[in-house]
Parts: C-alpha cells; sequence; structure tokens
C-alpha cells in the first residue's frame, strides 16, 4: 500500500533564527499576566492556533526536540501539570516531572526553594514551578538563569491559566470586546480568578463578581479593575447575573487556603450551576471552569453546548506549547 505522504505543515527546521519571532518573550520568565500586553497577547494565541492544527494534523512536531523542561509541583495538579508535559512532549521535548513525588525529593528532606532551582536549571531549559506560596516563582525566577514559568504560586496569580481562558473566550465567542463577563466562587483566594481578571483589563469589558461576602475579590485586584474604567459590580447571587452574561467563569472555593476550616464549610457549597439556571441564560454564551469542580456545575450541564470547560482543558495544551516554544526561542 503507497501512504499518503503528509505534507509538513511548518518547515521548522529551515525557520530563520527565532528571536525577531517570539515577541520578546525568548528566555524570559513568565510570572504574571501584567506581562502581557495585546501585541504579545495575539502572538501567543496565533500560535496557539498553530498548535492546534500541528497537533490535529500531526500529532507532534520537532522543535524542541532536545530541549528539557523541569516541571516542579509542590501543590497538586493534574491538568496544569499533564498539560505541561503534553506540550513539551508533542513539541519533542522532555520534562523532568517532579509533581506527584515532591514528597520523594530532597524537597521533603529540607531543601529550600532557592536550592532546588538552582540545581534543576542545571540540568533544565525551562523550569515551570507550582507553589503554596505567592510570591514563589518570582524568587525562583530571581535564583534561576534560565526561564522560570508560573503554573500557580498560592493565592496569587497563574498566569497560563489566564492566557489559555482568554484564548477559549475569543475561539467560542469570536471576540472579547464588547462581553459581559462573570466570575463566580472564590473570588478571594482563587488565583486563575485574579489574573484572567488583570488580563481582561486589556478589553472594552463589562465584569460581575459572583461571591459570598467573605470571599470577594481582593481589593488590590479590584482596584486595578477600576483603575481601568470597566464597567464591575458585585453580587452574592449567581441569579443576578445569569440572564445577561456572555461568559460565565465559575470557580472552585479554594479549601486549602482557609486557615479556618468552620468558615470553609459556610461558604463551599453557596453555587450551583444547573440546567434550570442554563434555561434562564443567553443562547450564545459559555461556561468555563479552571477545573476541578467539586459541586459547582452539575455535570448535566456538561452536554449543553455551552459548557466549554473541557475545550478549556484543551486549550491549556496549545496555550503552554505555544508558550514555551517562545521562551525558548523556537517560535
Ligand atoms: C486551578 C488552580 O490550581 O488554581 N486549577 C487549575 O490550574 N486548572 C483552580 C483550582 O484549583 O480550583
Amino acid at each position: 500500500m503507497i501512504m499518503e505522504k503528509i505534507p509538513p505543515l511548518f518547515d521548522f527546521d529551515t525557520m530563520p533564527e527565532p528571536e525577531t519571532f517570539s515577541n520578546g518573550l525568548t528566555g524570559q520568565d513568565i510570572i504574571s499576566v501584567s506581562q502581557f500586553n495585546l501585541e504579545k497577547l495575539r502572538y501567543i494565541f496565533e500560535r496557539a492556533r498553530e498548535m492546534r492544527e500541528l497537533v490535529e494534523r500531526r500529532g507532534s512536531a520537532d522543535l524542541l526536540k532536545g530541549k528539557i523542561e523541569a516541571a516542579l509541583f509542590y501543590e497538586p495538579s493534574t491538568r496544569t501539570s499533564a498539560s505541561f508535559i503534553a506540550a513539551m512532549e508533542r513539541l519533542g521535548g522532555s520534562v523532568i516531572p517532579i509533581t506527584q513525588g515532591v514528597q520523594f525529593s530532597s524537597v521533603s528532606k529540607g531543601e529550600t526553594l532557592a536550592d532546588t532551582i538552582r540545581t534543576l536549571e542545571q540540568y533544565a531549559d525551562v523550569i515551570v514551578l507550582r507553589h503554596p506560596k505567592i510570591g514563589a516563582a518570582q524568587v525562583a525566577a530571581d535564583y534561576a538563569d534560565v526561564p522560570v514559568i508560573n503554573a500557580g504560586d498560592g493565592a496569587g496569580e497563574h498566569p497560563t491559566q489566564a492566557l489559555l481562558d482568554l484564548f477559549t473566550i475569543r475561539e467560542e465567542l469570536g471576540h472579547v470586546d464588547g462581553l459581559r463577563v462573570a466570575m463566580v466562587g472564590d473570588l478571594r483566594y482563587g488565583r486563575t480568578v485574579h489574573s484572567l481578571t488583570r488580563l481582561l483589563r486589556h478589553f472594552d469589558i463589562s465584569l460581575r463578581f459572583v461571591s459570598p461576602e467573605i470571599l470577594r475579590l481582593p481589593l488590590t485586584v479590584m482596584n486595578e479593575v477600576i483603575d481601568a474604567k470597566i464597567d464591575v459590580r458585585e453580587t452574592h447571587d449567581v441569579a443576578d447575573v445569569i440572564e445577561n452574561v456572555d461568559v460565565l467563569y465559575v470557580t472552585r472555593v479554594q479549601k486549602e487556603r482557609f486557615t479556618d476550616l468552620a468558615q470553609y464549610e459556610e461558604v463551599k457549597n453557596q453555587y450551583e450551576i444547573t440546567p434550570e439556571l442554563m434555561a434562564r441564560a443567553k443562547k450564545k454564551m459559555v461556561v468555563m471552569h479552571p477545573l476541578p469542580r467539586v459541586g459547582e456545575i452539575h455535570y448535566s450541564v456538561d452536554d449543553d453546548p455551552r459548557a466549554a470547560y473541557f475545550r478549556q482543558v484543551r486549550n491549556g495544551m496549545y496555550i503552554r506549547m505555544a508558550l514555551l516554544a517562545a521562551v525558548l526561542g523556537k517560535a
């Protein structure tokens, strides 16, 4: 049988020096969404679309062949860690995963973050770090000569999640300007909320924040929204916003951030998106969630075409492929 020869999608091997293509991201740490302006966002989204095409047509490429990523996760993760591994491997690179096994690494012997980072950079070309402390990614970046990518620093930021969230909004609805976005749940400790809110300041949108009183958006983030002159309102009730939103961004109450578990118990089951609630929403809108969900979205909503959270998961891989390529100078 004659095998059909699939034409190459991009001639990666003969591409010119990539520095000029990477839009200033080569060699850079990715710590906060504040590093991204519209031009950089557009660049990453264009690359992410190419990565999707690449995966759909060929599955993988050799773009990052020989490159090594150290994935150091001090907090639980399924999607972020798996997609950072998948992204690297689909581009031909490889990964040192220190993920499920932080407890088996020298971290458990009391090694400092600084020493762990200075060790890993001896082996790896890029370090992906998730850590329970706000600011940990910046500390790591200060010690490392190789790029550090923040995969979530406590209740601080989660920039790569925000990029994939914004990308998902654009892919699902075709545009961002003019949209009304509601964020629901734990706006206080939810780092994905903080990062996405900050990113959305670049657009002409309105924001609705829905949370229990004790889980309202931190004042620092709220002030940034107000300074950006964005139309913003807060409420405790999803019913107040459901009929008029284009994006419903639902989040988990971040149990691990509470010092008083009784307080967590009080607010944990405040919201549940149900088919009844969805019946009142616009025909063209999307429900998103960074996942994991622990009861905020009823499983019967999954069949609703507006439920975008698993497409959102997949977009995470494309965005991380685009980012790794850019940071490693192979855009
Ligand atoms: C989020 C996180 O870790 O901040 N998950 C993720 O990265 N997809 C949200 C969460 O844990 O609730």
